[in-house]
């Protein structure tokens, strides 16, 4: 069927007057005219649209989950009248060639539509949940995955995806946490261009590379009180130290598309916000991709009560530089009058039109509008489903380990199974796993079976789901484990608890899963915690009732036999954590890089609700920044993360103390594998600044490196720093290096480490894209 479909482009391309490519076998090829640059290209397309096509062109149109049965008529009937530039949720391969082929032989233009879909992580093989994979901090493994979504999602018709989701992510009450690349801005901006690579691959326009999509611009991540969609305040310095950083990396990678954010940035919704989208995105960062509304985006300005009605909010969003409108149709509606009375220029909508059909020749749409059924399996194969294995194993962070507990002894044969997600296929997938299927997932209950033997698995569940508060299983879930050498406790959130619109305030385990560990601890066997969950969960006194925990994250489709594997001790888990772990969701917003207070808490300065006499005077315990009752540290700091085998740092050494301008210092530590087996680490680089225009962070991740070592095995691991690297936003809103002290740590994670510092003599030059050189003086700065 595909085969007939690709017979019809050749007369399309004419009537869309458009250039063919010449044959690659030619020896001497004649002279023929230069191809068209795709700008060329576009303006003789743009040339034969009317403003009803051009509007057409804006719409977005489809179904909120997945387009069932037959094609609505409606929407081949848009299609076919030019009124849509682009097809949500329709995932089926016949119905996607059938919709192109509206487009590119009915419509009026004949031009292709782009095929659209949230593949987040993973079409068919879903990997770890984003917040799973930055657990990894593995460029090459997120890279990996998100190849494999492409080559899996576009055999379907599919070549552009939501994803990644770039939003800095604090509060781990904010359900799209989960979705997030972590808290880090140096993090999240090494994951932001994997994605980008991945999805895209070299060649945009290749069959199987997908446009990926950064979102959602900008600060949707700082919703307040991490209630989904909340306004986001942030100072501008904050916004570009941390928030935009991993967009402006995947704009640097060259990312097809943008999507503008629900929330408002200090005041402004981003579908409005000139300021983001004029001034950063299009001016500064000089992206020429396409930029498309979130949901609903557009109109909800109406709601926000910064648009009056729907055709202020088409106005603004138009005027703001937003090219498409995804779900609904203010532009349909209003922009022909807008553009009659001046208020939208047709310059402007020239422009929208433009970001458009530039991603669909980037994407070589109007030369292959068609999907081609690929030869052989691609969804779901070894190889796929193999690295959504190692994907699970790199994430996997072990956070506690009491007496070795794992991996699982020689003599552990026995083990009893307990847990609602024991065996929750569709659970494990996570949020946003549309085409993922519960059929095609692995629970670690039959991978557990498969290893140990049937017989030597005792699975009782004790709960239903994860928020099931009866305890009429607990006695089954006891009993099942009389017979047991340890017992592993499968619990954490259904996949539902956590993703867009699902942010919890208490994010301790649900329902009654603390009560029911609490009933195994009776027993007196080693319990082992495995949670599965979209974000930290807070763990409370049930900590102290388990010998081990292992945070899975939702790990997708390779979850059982990943993590039944790093029980036996078959791999050892090698995630790190890419989020602060609070001890209660009191604590949130919790993150490591945050800036001093003049009156900062300490081991000593710390005052505990407990030990504060009856009656004392406030005067008597010192003021400083803490709760009383949950101190001022994390349960477990960002970057933290423990092995089956133990490494200690030596000998921090640096090749210079002072750095002059040009100059870059190296900082090298020795790491030794002190332990029994081998395993990987991840080597973590901090650096502070002890004195800036603005107060800075008490640490700033600069760097990494995972390396594997077998016991006894040492390697020196070197970092290199410029001034560069050091530089931030000052009061002015210049990007600036200061000269002064800087400490700097190697080490396992963001609270400990080898210390060192350097000094920066004199004023660096720094350059900043767009902008003239400065030089920065004591704060001062001259144009060079
Ligand atoms: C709303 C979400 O915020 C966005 O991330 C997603 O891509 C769109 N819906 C489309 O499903």
């Amino acid at each position: 069927m595909t085969k007939s479909f690709t017979q019809n482009i050749l007369p399309i391309t004419i009537v869309a007057g458009i250039a063919i490519g010449i044959s690659a076998f030619t020896i001497h090829p004649p002279k023929t005219p230069a191809r068209k640059t795709i700008e060329q290209r576009i303006d003789s397309v743009i040339a034969k649209m009317t403003i009803d096509d051009k509007i057409g062109q804006t719409a977005q149109r489809g179904a909120s989950s997945r387009v069932k049965g037959p094609l609505p008529e409606a929407l081949k009937n848009a299609v076919r009248e030019g009124r849509a530039g682009s097809v949500i949720n329709v995932v089926d391969i016949e119905k996607v060639n059938e919709l192109q082929r509206i487009a590119v032989e009915e419509s009026p233009r004949h031009i292709p539509l782009i095929f659209a879909r949230d593949v987040i992580h993973g079409f068919k093989t879903i990997f770890p949940i984003p917040l799973g994979q930055a657990a990894t901090w593995d460029p090459e493994i997120v890279e990996q995955g998100s190849r494999i979504a492409a080559t899996e999602a576009s055999s379907n018709g599919i070549r552009w995806t939501f994803a990644p989701m770039l939003d800095i992510a604090r509060d781990a009450r904010w359900g799209r946490i989960a979705e997030s690349p972590g808290e880090d801005p140096y993090l999240a901006s090494l994951l932001a261009k994997a994605y980008v690579k991945g999805f895209q691959g070299d060649n945009l326009s290749a069959p199987n590379s997908i446009a990926a999509c950064a979102k959602h611009f900008a600060g949707y991540g700082a919703a307040e009180g991490g209630r989904d969609y909340n306004s986001a305040n942030i100072p501008e310095q904050l916004l570009r130290d941390v928030y935009l950083k991993p967009f402006a990396a995947a704009k640097d990678a060259g990312i097809g598309t943008f999507m503008a954010a629900f929330n408002d940035l200090n005041g402004v919704p981003s579908t409005g916000n000139q300021f983001l989208l004029k001034g950063i995105l299009r001016n500064e960062w000089k992206y020429d991709g396409m930029l498309v509304s979130d949901w609903n985006g557009v109109v909800e300005m109406t709601t926000h009560g910064f648009a009056r009605d729907s055709s202020d909010a088409a106005a603004k969003a138009a005027n703001a530089g937003v090219d498409m409108e995804m779900a609904s149709n203010t532009y349909e509606k209003n922009l022909k009058e807008l553009v009659a009375s001046g208020k939208v220029s047709i310059t402007q909508l020239n422009t929208l039109v433009r970001d458009i059909l530039r991603l669909k020749f980037r994407l070589g749409l109007f030369d292959n509008p068609y999907t081609e059924t690929p030869d052989g399996k691609v969804i779901l194969t070894d190889a796929n489903l193999a690295a959504a294995k190692k994907a699970v194993i790199e994430s996997t962070v072990l956070l506690k380990n009491d007496n070795i507990t794992l991996p699982f002894a020689k003599n552990v044969k026995k083990i009893a199974v307990i847990g609602p997600l024991a065996d929750a296929p569709h659970e494990q997938l996570g949020t946003w796993t549309f085409d993922g299927d519960a059929k095609d997932t692995h629970t670690p209950l039959t991978a557990m079976q498969q290893l140990y033997g049937k017989d030597n698995i005792f699975y009782a569940p004790g709960l239903n789901f994860s928020r099931d508060r009866g305890t009429d299983g607990f006695s089954k879930a006891v009993k099942a484990t009389h017979d047991a050498d340890a017992i592993v406790f499968f619990g954490g959130e259904e996949a539902i608890l956590s993703g867009e619109a699902h942010s919890r305030a208490d994010i301790g385990l649900p329902g009654a899963q603390d009560s029911l560990i609490s009933a195994l601890h009776q027993e007196g066997k080693p319990i082992v915690l495995v949670i599965m969950a979209g974000r930290p969960i807070t763990l409370g006194n049930i900590l102290n009732k388990v010998d081990a925990v292992l945070m899975a994250w939702h790990p997708g489709t390779m979850g059982g036999p990943a993590i039944a594997d790093m029980l036996a001790g078959i791999y050892t888990p090698e995630g790190r954590l890419p989020v602060t772990w609070p001890k209660t969701g009191a604590q949130e917003p919790l993150y490591y890089n945050h800036t001093n207070t003049g009156r900062p808490a300490t081991k000593q300065a710390y005052v505990a609700l407990d030990s504060i006499p009856v009656g004392a005077w406030q005067s008597s315990l010192g003021n400083t920044s803490h709760y009383l009752d949950a101190g001022y540290l994390p349960q477990y700091p960002f970057g933290y993360g423990l092995s089956y085998t133990m490494f200690d740092y030596y000998h921090l050494v640096q090749d210079k103390t002072v750095i002059n301008p040009g100059e870059t210092i190296q900082i090298s530590a020795e790491i030794v594998n002190v332990g029994e087996r081998a395993g990987t680490d991840i080597v973590q680089l901090y650096v502070q600044q002890m004195v800036g225009d603005v107060v800075r962070p008490v640490r700033e991740l600069k760097g990494f490196k995972k390396i594997s070592l077998s016991p006894r095995q040492k390697q020196m691991i070197t970092f290199k720093l410029t001034a560069a690297d050091l530089a931030y936003h000052n009061q002015q809103m210049k990007l600036v290096t200061d000269p002064g002290i800087y400490k700097v740590w190697i080490g396992r994670n963001s609270a400990e480490g080898l210390q060192g510092s350097f000094e920066i003599k004199e004023a660096p030059v720094v350059k900043e894209k767009g902008r003239k050189i400065k030089r920065i003086v004591g704060g001062k700065t001259s144009t060079n």
